[in-house]
């Protein structure tokens, strides 16, 4: 497959190379963002500090130097200031149902504006970055490299963030975490959803030891047959929990997002790497006993659901599924045409440290990957003479 026909097959693809993110992935969090207002402005929920865990290449990185240090507009802010641009020019009865103004709310060039248009950069921003892999430097982003589900990650987390950290006089102090980790999938459906979600509770494990009440969590999961005791163990810590599924994640994928708003912090209790299921194991427990629950946590750990009396049973809950990013965004599973002279642009960071580097090193180590080669006809020339 050519570049040039992935960049048609994925146009998000195509769009990062031009908008110049390192991946793909940064629309998705612009999307969300576009929805949650995750990068708000307005006290008290102002963000300024933030964790982003599993970050390489570091697209969501660049979303968050560009939106919090450089002070350009994506998101939630672009729509706005779009919104009022419309405003001005159709005056306050604009009828956003009508298709023709909500095009040109969503499409017209002078309606998007430029992102960098009116630069409102924040004081005191600090964005810590961590991933197993290397990353290239970004501006402004404190960079790990460290592994999200290893005990040790922890104080250096908590001193990336703040150098004079105290042990004893913890204080929570993080506005946003999110989390885009995901394994290296095997195909197995069960196992690539068993390992995401150890992902997840590491990366919940980790933001509940740094959210301020109040902060704001997003995470990456894969939407299994368990998935609904994920959302039952995330609600007990958050006043709001949501599945958001922007436009830019494709449709066939089983890829979506935890939004949780309202960190409600758990008196008298510290979260540790690997027994991060204890505190919330309650939940649980009670959807499994309670006799009158229309839940059930089956021998698997899965929940069985019965959906009568919803209102009336405040157990029974299922987290709103949210899709994102506005309806004239590109479609993430649909073909574009390019146009006749179109230049395919190369990746704008390539990889650093690409696990297949090591694979191709042994391959040609072992004299490449078809038939007999030089090397290997070389040491077999040598045993015959
Ligand atoms: C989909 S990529 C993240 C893309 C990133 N959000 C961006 O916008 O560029 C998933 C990342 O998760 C990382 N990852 C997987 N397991 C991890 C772990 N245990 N600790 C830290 N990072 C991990 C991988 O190294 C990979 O870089």
């Amino acid at each position: 497959m050519g570049k040039s026909s992935k960049d048609k097959r994925d146009a998000y693809y195509r769009l990062a190379k031009e908008q110049n993110w390192r991946a793909r992935s940064a629309f998705k969090l612009i999307q969300i963002d576009e929805q949650f207002d995750l990068f708000s402005y307005a006290e008290p929920a102002k963000c300024t500090r933030v964790v982003d865990l599993c970050a390489a290449p570091g697209s969501w990185s660049q979303v968050l130097s560009r939106v919090l240090i450089k002070g350009e507009s994506f998101g939630r802010r672009a729509w706005v200031e779009r919104m009022e641009r419309f405003r001005n020019q159709t005056g306050p009865q604009m009828d956003l149902a009508s298709e023709d103004n909500l095009a040109a709310v969503t499409k017209s060039p002078e309606m998007r504006g430029s992102a960098a248009s009116v630069l409102n950069p924040r004081p005191n921003v600090r964005i810590v970055a961590i991933d197993l892999q290397p990353m290239a430097p970004l501006e402004g982003i404190i960079q790990l490299k460290a592994d999200i589900t290893h005990p040790s990650t922890v104080p250096l987390l908590l001193r990336a963030i703040d150098p004079d950290f105290d042990q004893h006089n913890e204080t929570h102090r993080v506005d946003l975490v999110i989390s885009d980790g995901a394994p290296d999938v095997t195909g197995l459906h069960d196992l690539d959803i068993y390992v995401q979600s150890q992902l997840l509770y590491s990366a919940l494990t980790l933001a509940m030891k740094v959210l301020r009440p109040g902060g704001k969590f997003v995470a990456k999961i894969f939407r299994g047959r368990n998935v609904d005791l994920i959302f039952a163990q995330l609600k007990p810590v958050f006043d709001k929990v949501h599945i958001a599924k922007p436009r830019s994640s494709r449709a066939s994928s089983i890829e979506a997002f935890v939004v949780c708003e309202g960190y409600r912090p758990v008196k008298d209790w510290t979260p540790e790497i690997g027994d991060e299921l204890n505190i919330l194991q309650p939940t649980v427990q009670q959807l499994a006993s309670s006799e009158t629950s229309t839940r059930h946590l089956r021998q698997d750990g899965t929940v069985e659901l019965h959906f009568e009396d919803e209102e009336t049973d405040p157990r029974r809950w299922i987290a709103p599924f949210l899709a994102c990013g506005d309806l004239s965004a590109w479609d993430a599973d649909a073909t574009y045409k390019l146009p006749e002279d179109y230049v395919s642009l190369p990746p704008v960071q390539p990889p650093t440290a690409p696990p297949y580097k090591q694979a191709i090193e042994h391959r040609r180590a072992e004299g490449g990957a078809y038939g007999r080669t030089k090397s290997r006809l070389r040491a077999t020339q040598e045993d015959v003479t």
